[in-house]
Order: C-alpha cells, then structure tokens, then sequence
C-alpha cells in the first residue's frame, strides 16, 4: 500500500515543516509556532500555524492542514506520490523503485499520455484535408500559422468516434478516454457506448506548467452554441487553480506585470502580437487560487476583460480576488473594440500598447465608475459622487493614493483636500469595524465547523461524534495510551466513519510497532482529512490527555452506539436514514 516506513521516516526527519513552508509563506516565529498568512485563502492577520514539533500546519481560518507532504501537495497541486517525490528531491533522498501502490499515479500518467496523443491528432487533422475549412477560420481571423502551431491548436472531426478510434489505436481503453474527458458515455436501449466529447470544433490545448497537457477548450466554427465546450475537472485538471498560456507567459513577465484576458482567442491573439505576458481564466471567473498563482510570478495584474457588460462585472468580481493576493491592479478601458483581439485586429498592436501604458490604476477605475452613476451637473449629484469617492478611497490602503486622489476632487470640486481626507477617515474606521466583525463571524463559524466535524452522521449523534474527536484527539498525542485500553473499543463502535477509520489505522499501526506521526498517515488519507487529523493533534496537545478522560470518551460512543440503534427510523430524515442504515449494515 504505502511506500517503506523507513523511507518515510528518513523524509519526516529532513524535510522539517518550517523548511518547507518557508519558501511559500512568510512565517514569523512564536513561542512554539511559527506563524503566517495562510497560502490556501486570503487574509489579512495571520491564523496559519507551523508546528515544528508535530512536523504539521493547520490554519484556522479555512481548516487546512497537515504535514510537510500535505502542504506541497497542497500547494503544488501535486499528488501524493508526486508530492512525495519532490520532496525527496528537495531533500536529497532517492525515491525507492517499487514496493508502493501506484494506481492513481498510474491513471493520471495515462491521462496525460490520452491528451498528449489527442493534441498531436487534433492539430495534425487542422492540417489535413478534413481541417480546411477550421483552418480558413483561423487564418481569416488573422491567426498566423506561426501561431497555431505555437499553441498547438487543432481540429477535432466532425465525426461521433474519430478520435476514439485514434485512440484505441495507440492502446488506450475506452475508460481512460472517459477519464480524460475526451470521450462521453452514452446509455441508449440499455446499451452503453462512448462517444466523442469535442467534434467539429477548433481545438485548444491547455498546457500545464511542466508541458503536459491537462485538458481543451473547443470553439465552433459558427455562431451556434454552446461557444466552447471545455474539459471538465478530471483527476489532472481542476480548472480553478489554473491559467491558460500561464506556461508560456510565465517566461515573459518582465518587470513583473502580467496582463489578463477574457478568452483563449484574446490570449493567443495578443502573445501574436508581442504581448507575450498574457494569461487567462478557463471558463470560470477568477478563483482566489488563480490570485495566489499569479502572484508567484507578478507583482501587478493589467486587466484587459471584453468591454461588455460580462467582462465588466467580471472585472469588479476579480479586483478584490487580486488585491488580497497582493498584487496590483491596473483596468484597461477597452475603447476601439469589444475585446484585445478586436483591437488589435482594427487598429494594431500600437493602440493595445497605448491602453496599456495609460491604462487606469483600480482607483481610478473605481472613481470613475462611481462618477458614472451620478449626475454630476446637479448639487445631489456632486455630493452623491463625492461619498462615493470618499468611500473608495477609504476602501485603499495606500496614504499616498489617498492623498493624490483627494487633491484631485479637492481641486475639481472646489472643496477643502482636509475635509475630504477626514470623511475618509472616519470611513475607514467604519470599514475597519466592519471587516473585523466579519471576520471574527467566520473565525467562529470556522471553529463550529472544525468542533462537529462536518460529518453527515453527526445529525445522527452529536454527543457520540464529540466523544469520537476527544478521544482520537487525546490518542494523537498519547500513543501509549492505545495499548492500556486494549480490547475496549472497536473501530465499528463509532458513529463517524472518518473517525472509525483513523482509529482503525492508528491501533493497528500502534500494534504493529510502527509510528503514528502525521508524515506516516498521509497515504491513508486525502488532504481534506488530514486537515482534521492535524486539527485533532493540535486540540488534544493543548490539554494533558488522560487515561480517564479516554474511558469516559469510550463510554459515551458506546452508549451513544446504542441510542442510535434505538432509533424509529419512520421519524428519520432520508439523510439520517441512509446514515443509521449505512452504520447497520456494517
Ligand atoms: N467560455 C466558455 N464557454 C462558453 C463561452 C465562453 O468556456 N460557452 C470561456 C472560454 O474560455 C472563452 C472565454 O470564456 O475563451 C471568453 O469567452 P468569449 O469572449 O465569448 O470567447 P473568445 O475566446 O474571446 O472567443 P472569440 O474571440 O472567438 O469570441
Ligand atoms: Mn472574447
């Protein structure tokens, strides 16, 4: 199942957490914990602890958690074993040949080969006889061959099984193409087929940071739609921590500004004409995992969104995703085009270079849009805009800004600069008491949910599933205690079915003789629970774990056990029903 206990044991002690987080976040040293600003969700005081004595991290604030193997794979988006293995490499430790159970690794590797091998039939079928006409398109949309192939774009048959039968030919399964997304299954008069999921439509690959390709945006030829069809999440791609042509930009951001468009065509259209820098999102509006990807290689993010009301909302939605990751924000005002492709198209890379260099910083951006919705001719107007201002400016941090832009109205309005600076001000205190009760609102709410696990059978007891956490809780970090209450509980006693399986794994690992520290769970469980298990660890060590405090715990699970068996299921909700059902059968 797992890789060797004594491999494992060698990377625990070399790849220490501090080291390891290091390099991602800022950490300031405590008395026993290092502290930062979590990588994993935006936030402006720090509630990510490191552990250097558990060799773990847990943040309070969104509930993540874990080892060092955790955090880079976490942070990396990286498997367990690929996690596992880059550590080792970091850490000057081979990695042991076999001996370790690599499914996963295997399907993964196999859909990254689908894809390599379904791009390399895309593109060759643009140019072929059967991409004519998709290849017209794109060259009549001004697309050079320089580019397309730079992009590797393709051409997917207007036929239901064309790339099946590729695929099939280079020795892939019909489940691995569904896998991958490239091919669909289809249900009819009880039999199942698969059938292709992109056909007749321009084909662009997305390509990873390492050069794999981890999924496609198909665009039709016409107007019909739907426009795209994308690659939906697959074991290989999650489309929110991703950014398309991030692989090429990634080498041309110079002095540190990186521009965002709306769309594929944008992006590839602008890296054609020099703007090399050019990133977008895949479908989605911008995620806060984007933010924090962008800002490993930006300082500053140059918005270029479509001029329409679409890609204006999506610029007011992804401003503040991008400030709280710490970069900063400039808004073209897309004139001369409804997007940059059409821009440049129309009037030529000088223009686009011209909206860059003049293009608005946020505030401006955000005053301006304020001056927008009042009419300025009228007092009411005046005044109406001027709290709006002054509400922007309270909203930005920086006091020179501040200063400038207060100068600015101060001047245009003939009002005192001081008694704009003071309204803003006293906004500023208002905000400020509003965000801090806020986020004490979701630092609560966050605790609630880490105390009841969120857990469907914790409807069923809540009184057994605190037991089950107090109890595994104390067990973390008092392994000795497994031995003592020997033959006491078993693991079918809990209510919680993550906590059965931890409890399952930690006697047997303690039975065995073997170490039950974070490093060595994390093959058993997904990174979501090893959030809790850390989580677990760090509660019971605030508190001298005894062996009473275990026999009480015990004492409700069983009692609880059986309350739960005297339930009337006719007065259960289906949830609960399918819950005791579930804990029955067992
Ligand atoms: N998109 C999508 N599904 C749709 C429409 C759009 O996933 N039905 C995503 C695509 O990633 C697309 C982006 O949103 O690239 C922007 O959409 P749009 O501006 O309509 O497409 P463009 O890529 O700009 O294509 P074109 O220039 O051909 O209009
Ligand atoms: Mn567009």
């Amino acid at each position: 199942m797992a890789l060797s206990e004594d491999f494992l044991l060698e990377l625990r002690d070399r790849a220490d957490i501090v080291s390891v987080v290091s390099p991602y976040v800022n950490l300031k040293r405590g008395s026993k914990t290092y502290v930062g600003l979590c990588p994993f969700h935006s936030e402006k005081t720090p509630s990510f602890n490191v552990y250097p004595e558990n060799n773990s991290f847990y943040c309070f604030g969104c509930g993540a958690g874990g080892s060092a193997i955790t955090f880079i794979s976490r942070i990396e988006n990286l498997a367990y074993l690929d996690a596992v293995k880059s550590l080792a490499q970091k850490f000057g430790m081979n990695m042991p040949e076999d001996g370790y159970d690599d499914t996963l690794s295997k399907r993964r590797g196999r859909i990254l080969s689908a894809n390599r091998e379904a791009a390399k039939f895309f593109h060759s079928t643009l140019l072929s006889e059967e991409g004519a006409e998709a290849l017209d398109y794109l060259l009549g949309r001004g697309f050079t061959l320089k580019s397309i192939r730079g992009f590797g774009m393709g051409f997917a048959p207007d036929r239901w099984t064309a790339l099946i039968e590729h695929l099939k030919k280079d020795g892939f399964n019909e489940s691995e193409m569904v896998d991958a997304n490239l091919a669909k299954k289809s249900t009819k008069s009880g039999r199942t087929s698969i059938y292709d999921n992109f056909r007749n439509r321009i084909i662009v690959p997305i390509i990873d940071l390492r050069g794999g390709v981890i999924a496609f945006g198909g665009r039709v030829l016409d107007d019909s739609k739907p426009k795209y069809i994308n690659t939906s999440d697959t074991l290989i791609y999650k489309k929110s921590r991703e950014l398309f042509a991030l692989n090429y930009a990634k080498n041309h951001i110079s002095d540190g500004k990186i521009i965002i468009a709306e769309g594929y065509m944008d992006v590839i259209s602008l890296h054609q004409a020099g703007f090399k820098n050019t990133v977008a999102g895949l479908g989605t509006a911008l995620t806060n995992e984007q933010a924090l990807l962008l800002s490993r290689y930006a300082k500053e993010v140059i918005l270029s969104f479509d001029s329409d009301e679409a890609g204006q909302k999506a610029v007011q939605r992804a401003i503040p995703i991008l400030t709280s990751a710490g970069l900063k924000v400039r808004v073209l005002s897309l004139s001369g085009g409804k997007d940059p492709d059409e821009i440049i198209k129309n009037h030529g890379r000088e223009r686009f270079q011209a909206l860059i260099d003049g293009a608005a910083n946020d505030i401006e951006y955000s005053i301006l849009e304020q001056r927008g919705k009042f009419d300025i001719s009228t007092d009411d107007g005046k005044l109406g805009f001027l709290k709006a201002a002054v509400n922007v400016l309270a909203a930005e941090e920086g006091m020179l800004e501040r200063d400038i832009y207060a100068s600015r109205l101060a001047d245009e309005f003939s009002v005192e600069k001081s008694s704009i600076l003071i309204q803003v001000d006293e906004a500023c205190k208002k905000l400020m008491r509003q965000r801090s009760r806020k986020e004490q609102g979701r630092l609560r709410r966050a605790a609630e949910m880490m105390g009841l696990p969120p857990n469907r059978n914790a409807k069923v007891s809540t009184r057994a599933s605190k037991a089950e956490n107090l109890l595994l809780s104390t067990l973390l970090n008092n392994p000795d205690f497994f031995k003592k209450l020997e033959g006491s509980l078993h693991s079918d006693d809990f209510s919680d079915e993550f906590c059965a399986e931890l409890f399952k794994t930690l006697s047997d690992r303690v039975s065995k003789g073997m170490g039950i520290d974070t490093e060595m769970l994390n093959a058993f469980f997904s990174p979501d629970e090893m959030s809790r298990i850390v989580k677990l660890q760090v509660d019971g060590a605030r508190v001298v774990g005894s062996l009473d405090v275990c026999h009480d715990c015990i004492k409700t699970i069983k009692e609880e056990k059986i309350d739960v068996e005297k339930i009337n299921p006719s007065e259960l909700s289906d949830d609960d029903f399918n819950n005791l059902f579930k804990s029955i059968k067992k």
